[in-house]
Parts: structure tokens; sequence; C-alpha cells
């Protein structure tokens, strides 16, 4: 008898790049893809951060880079792609929020938060599957719950992950056959810099703590797997959807 064999976890002798990977959840995916074997390229716009985690990263002896880029900078993201090798792996964290009731918001905060999120995830993930075709690759949008359901002062938010939803399921329509595969993380609350402040309120946490139906709230180490995952071989025919690192929000 002939036994199944089980697909690798592991990412040795590919490249993966983070964008977004300095800190929070980028940072998270950067170190699971670099023990998992493979080489790291992290960018980010604050260089000091960039060298704090890459300093970081190499002391545990993993193969790390840093490059400042702006992903909001659609030139800047092509030079620095035109100056790397193609890379096998893109995980998108770089995102941002600005949080307000839907009759307070501003255009300017509108057009902040859809730049990055929306603009900007769309046409890296474009300019890294041009390098992957004829490879193939794994490209993960870090979206999140709120790409799933609404949520108060979060109209914009939600607006711009419901269409990094869209977006990731139209790319592996059109990649697939390239085997190009694109999905998103979605995950709930998770304790970052981003989201220090949410945290930080009495309400805002209970509040968190009534909608997640498992006992305790989000930390980087919970979307580390589903970033292993979804990078490595063992989800080489998952394309066009998400995985819900959510403790049960979306449930009900
Ligand atoms: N934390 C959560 O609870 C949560 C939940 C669901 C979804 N998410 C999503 O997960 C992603 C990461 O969130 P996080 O909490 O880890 O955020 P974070 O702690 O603020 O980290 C964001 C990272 O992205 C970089 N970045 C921000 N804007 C950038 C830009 N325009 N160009 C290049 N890099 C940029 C930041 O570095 P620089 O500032 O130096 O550029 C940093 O490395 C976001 O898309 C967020 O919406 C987070």
């Amino acid at each position: 008898m002939t036994l199944p064999k089980t697909p690798s976890f592991r990412l040795d002798g590919r490249r993966a790049l983070v964008a977004g990977g300095s800190r929070g959840i980028g940072l998270g995916a950067a170190v699971a893809l670099a023990e998992a074997g493979g080489e790291v390229v992290i960018t980010a716009r604050g260089e000091k951060g960039l060298t704090e985690a890459t300093e970081a990263m190499r002391a545990e002896g993993h193969n790390v880079s840093g490059a400042v880029l702006d992903i909001t900078d659609l030139e800047a993201q092509e030079a620095f792609l035109a100056a790397q090798a193609p890379f096998d792996v893109m995980v998108n964290s770089a995102g941002t929020a600005r949080h307000a009731a839907a009759l307070d918001m501003t255009a300017e905060d509108y057009d902040a938060v859809t730049n990055t999120n929306t603009r900007a995830a769309f046409f890296l993930a474009r300019n890294v599957a041009r390098g992957m075709a004829g490879t193939g690759g794994s490209i993960i949008m870090m979206s999140s719950q709120m790409g799933h359901v609404g949520g108060p002062d979060r109209s914009v938010y939600c607006a711009t992950k419901h269409a990094v939803e869209g977006m990731t399921k139209s790319m592996a329509i059109e990649w697939g056959p390239q085997n190009i595969r694109v999905n998103t993380i979605c995950p709930t609350f998770i304790r970052t810099p981003l989201t220090a402040p949410t945290f930080a309120d009495p309400e805002k946490l209970a509040w968190i703590q009534s909608k997640i139906k498992l006992p305790r709230t989000g930390e980087i180490s919970d979307i580390m797997g589903a970033v292993v995952f979804l990078a490595t071989d063992a989800s080489s025919l998952v394309t066009g959807t998400s995985i819900l690192v959510d403790g049960g929000w979306t449930a009900g």
C-alpha cells in the first residue's frame, strides 16, 4: 500500500517578500516564513523599524534583508521589484486605519485609507505577479474579518478590506493558469501597534471580547501558521479564498 504524503510546509530555496514587515502582523509573517527556510525581504517606510526587525531576525539566524518602500508610491514599487530577483511568495501586510463614524468621515481620511489598503495593495500584487509568471507563486493579502462583516466606526476600513477580498478572487481566476495562487488572511483584533489604542479602551476591549467566541483575544503568533500554510506547497490547491483567523467572530 502506498500512503499519501503530506506536502511540504517548508520554503527552502524560495524567496519571500513581506510588505509592511517591520512590525505587527507583517513581522510575524516574516519570522514565520524565515523559520520555514525562506529567504525573506521585508519592506516598510521607516528605516529604523526595518533595521530593528532585520537585526532581531538575523540574531535568530534568519536569512533576511530590509528595504525602504512606501507601497503607495507605485513608481517606487516598480523600481524596487525591478532591482530584485522574482519572489515565490508575497505577503502584503502594509495597511492602515482611520476609524470614525461614517457621518463624520472626511474625504482626506477616505483617500488615505483606500490609497494604502486598496490601491497600493492592488498594484503591489499585480507587480509581484508579473515576476511570478512562468514559475508560479503564492500571494497573501492581509485582509481582515472586516472584509467579511461590518463594524462600528469602520465603514471605510471595511470597504477597503471587502475590496481586497474581491480583487483576490478576480486575481486568482486570472492568474490560476500560471500557478499563481492568491488568498487572504482575515485576522480578528490582534494586539499590534495599529490596534494598541483600541485594546487600551475598556469599552472597545469589552466589545471585542464579547464578539470572539474563544476565551482570549488575538496575538501575532495566531496568524503565523496561516501564513506558512498559504505560502507553502501545503496549500497548493488553495486559491481565491480567505482564511479567517477570527476566534469565531464571523460565526455569528
Ligand atoms: N492588528 C489587527 O488587529 C488587524 C486585524 C485585521 C487586519 N489587520 C490588517 O493587517 C495588516 C497589518 O496590521 P498591523 O496591525 O500589523 O499594523 P502595524 O502594526 O501598524 O504594522 C503595519 C506595517 O506596515 C508598514 N506600512 C504601513 N503603511 C505602509 C506603506 N504605505 N508602505 C509600506 N509599508 C507600510 C508599517 O511600517 P512603516 O510605518 O514604517 O511604513 C508596518 O511595518 C493591515 O493591513 C491591517 O489592516 C490587522
